[in-house]
C-alpha cells in the first residue's frame, strides 16, 4: 500500500526552524535543525492497526558528517544513533528507512539529534507497512 506522507515543517519543532534556501524538497520546505543535542521534530502519525511499520525520512546532509538521530515512539527510544550520512549537498535528498512499532490510533514519532551538530535538514516522513509484511510485487 502507498505510505502516508506528513511533511516536517507541519510537524512539532524544538530547536529548529521551518526553511527552504536550498531546492528538492517537497510541501513548503523542510526542517532545518538547530546545530545541538537534542533538537528535535515529532510527528503525529496515525495507525490503522498495531504492528510494525516502515518509517521512511527524508533527509539532506550537505556536511561530509554524519548527523545520526534517535527515532522514539510514544516517548521510547526505538532506534539509536541512527546514521544519517552525506549525501553531496543540501540540495541532494535521500531517504533513511526504519522499522517502528505503532499502536493503533495516534503515535508521536520523534526524531532527535544525538550530536552538537543536530539533525540533518528533513523534508518529511512516510509511513508504510513493514518489508517482512508487505504483499509481494508482481
Ligand atoms: C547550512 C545549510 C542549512 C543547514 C546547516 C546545518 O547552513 O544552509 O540548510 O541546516 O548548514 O549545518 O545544519
Amino acid at each position: 500500500r502507498a505510505a502516508t506522507d506528513y511533511q516536517a515543517e507541519d510537524a512539532t519543532i524544538s530547536q529548529g526552524t521551518v526553511a527552504s534556501n536550498h531546492t528538492g524538497y517537497t510541501g513548503t520546505g523542510f526542517v532545518d535543525y538547530t546545530n545541538t543535542t537534542g533538537s528535535y521534530v515529532e510527528f503525529t502519525v496515525s495507525a490503522a492497526s498495531a504492528g510494525t511499520s516502515s518509517l521512511a525520512l527524508r533527509y539532506a546532509n550537505g556536511t561530509t558528517t554524519d548527523r545520526p538521530m534517535n527515532i522514539s515512539v510514544n516517548g521510547t527510544v526505538v532506534a539509536t544513533g541512527v546514521s544519517f550520512p552525506a549525501t553531496t549537498n543540501w540540495d541532494t535528498w535521500a531517504t533513511k528507512s526504519v522499522d517502528v512499532p505503532l499502536n493503533a490510533g495516534s503515535n508521536k514519532i520523534r526524531a532527535t539529534a544525538t550530536t552538537a551538530n543536530g539533525g540533518p535538514n528533513l523534508d518529511r516522513i512516510g509511513i508504510g507497512a513493514a518489508a517482512d509484511t508487505q504483499a509481494p510485487s508482481r
